[in-house]
C-alpha cells in the first residue's frame, strides 16, 4: 500500500496533506503517563521495546496522525558511547561526566561499537513495524551532532552554551573531533534503524540557534549533510527530513541532498517557501502553543495551507507539543489539517 506520508516527502501528489506532531508520543497523553509509570522512569521506557512500541502507536490510534515517530530519545546515543545519562524528573537530562578534553573523548566508544549497543531501539522498530497499519509511516530519528555535543560538553541543558562556545572559539579542533566522532556513530545508527524498518529519517538540530549564522555550516550543518548524504547514497527510497531550529538567517545558505526541510515556528512559512520551496518539501511551522486554542489552531492551519498553495508540504508543529495541551485540541489540529487540504 502506498503511504501518503512517503509520497508527500518526495513531493508527489497526495489526496490530502499528511500531518504529524513533534513530541506526539508524550506527557499530554494520559495513556503515555500510565505506561511511563509502569516502566518506573523515562529511560526504562526507552530500553523496553514492548512499552516503547506501545507509546509509539498511541498517537496514531488516539489522535489520528499520518506517521508514527519512534519512541526513544536523542540522548541514548551518547549514553551508549559510554557517557552516564540520567533523566532527573523536573530537571531534564544530565550527564555526570561531561567531555572536558581529548582524553574524555577518547574513552568513548565510536562507530559500529557504539551503534551496535542500541539493540533496544532496533528491537522497538521491528515490533512497531509488525503492528503499525500499512498506510502509516514510521519516522526514525537522531539528534544532529551539534545538538548531541551540547549535552555531552555541558552535561545538561543550558541557556548560554558557554562551555561549548568556549571550546568553539578557543579549541575548535577538539569540538570538531567530538562532532566527527558523533557523526560516525549517527551514520551507522541511522543505517541500522533503516535496516530494522523505519520509513523516514528526521535529524533534529534543536539547538541550532545557539551558533552564530556565519559559523552554523562549519559546526553543525555540514555534519548533518554528511549524515543525510551517506544515507541518501545507500537508501535513496528513504526520505530524509532536516530540522534545524531557529536559523532563519541561514535559509539562503541551505544546501545538501535531502528531501524535506522542517520549518520551526520562528521562521515565516512564506520566507521558507521563497528561499527553499523549489528545492525541498517543507514541513511544520505552527507555533506549538497555538494548540491551547482551537480557533488559533484553525487560523494557522488555514494560513499555512494558503501560503503553501502550489508547493508541496507536510503539516507539523514548529517544535514539540507541550505536556499541558488538551488531547482534544491535538485531535482538532490533525482534523483541521486533513479538512483544509482534502481534494474535492
Ligand atoms: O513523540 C516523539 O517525538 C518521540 C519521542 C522523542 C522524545 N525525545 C521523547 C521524550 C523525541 C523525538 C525526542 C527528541 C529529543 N530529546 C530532542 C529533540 C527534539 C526537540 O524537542 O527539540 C531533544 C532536545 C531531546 C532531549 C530531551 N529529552 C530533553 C531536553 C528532555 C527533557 C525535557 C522535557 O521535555 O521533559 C527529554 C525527555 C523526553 N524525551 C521526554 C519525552 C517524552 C519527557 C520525559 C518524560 O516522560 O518525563
Amino acid at each position: 500500500m502506498s503511504k501518503i506520508f512517503i509520497d508527500a516527502c518526495f513531493g508527489k501528489d497526495t489526496p490530502y496533506t499528511p500531518v504529524w506532531m513533534m513530541r506526539q508520543a508524550g506527557r499530554y497523553l494520559p495513556e503515555y503517563m500510565k505506561v511511563r509509570a509502569e516502566a518506573g522512569n523515562f529511560l526504562n521506557l526507552c530500553h523496553d521495546p514492548k512499552k516503547a512500541c506501545e507509546v509509539t502507536l498511541q498517537p496514531v490510534d488516539i489522535i489520528g496522525v499520518d506517521a508514527a515517530i519512534l519512541f526513544s530519545d536523542i540522548l541514548v546515543v551518547p549514553d551508549e558511547m559510554g557517557m552516564d545519562l540520567e533523566f532527573i524528573t523536573g530537571e531534564g537530562p544530565k550527564f555526570n561526566d561531561p567531555i572536558k578534553n581529548e582524553a574524555d573523548l577518547d574513552r568513548l566508544l565510536g562507530g559500529d561499537e557504539a551503534a551496535s549497543k542500541l539493540t533496544y531501539v532496533y528491537d522497538t522498530i521491528k515490533l512497531i513495524k509488525e503492528q503499525l497499519a500499512d498506510d502509516k509511516a514510521l519516522i526514525g530519528f537522531t539528534g544532529a551532532p551539534w545538538t548531541l555535543a551540547t549535552y555531552m560538553i555541558e552535561g545538561e541543558g543550558t541557556k548560554t552554551y558557554n562551555i561549548c562556545k568556549k571550546m568553539m572559539y578557543s579549541n575548535p579542533e577538539l569540538l570538531h573531533k567530538i562532532l566527527a566522532k558523533v557523526t560516525e556513530v549517527v551514520k551507522l545508527y541511522m543505517e541500522k534503524q533503516i535496516q530494522a524498518g523505519i520509513d523516514v529519517v528526521q535529524i533534529f538540530d534543536s539547538w541550532a540557534a545557539a551558533i552564530e549564522p556565519g559559523m552554523y555550516d562549519e559546526f553543525s550543518w555540514k555534519y548533518m549533510v554528511e549524515i543525510a548524504e551517506y544515507l541518501k547514497e545507500k537508501y535513496p527510497h528513504i526520505p530524509v527530513i532536516m530540522f534545524p531550529k531557529g536559523i532563519p538567517a541561514f535559509l539562503d545558505k541551505v544546501y545538501g541532498n535531502f528531501d524535506v526541510f522542517g520549518v520551526d515556528w520562528s521562521t515565516p512559512m512564506s520566507l521558507a517557501k521563497e528561499k527553499l520551496g523549489d528545492k525541498y518539501v517543507l514541513q511544520g511551522n505552527m507555533e506549538p502553543c497555538r494548540l491551547y486554542s482551537k480557533e488559533a489552531t484553525t487560523k494557522c492551519v488555514e494560513t499555512i495551507q494558503e501560503t503553501m498553495q502550489g508547493k508541496r508540504h507536510i503539516f507539523n508543529l514548529g517544535h514539540g507539543i507541550l505536556p499541558d495541551v488538551p488531547v482534544e485540541n491535538a485531535k482538532h489540529f490533525i482534523n483541521e489539517c486533513h479538512r483544509v487540504s482534502k481534494k474535492a
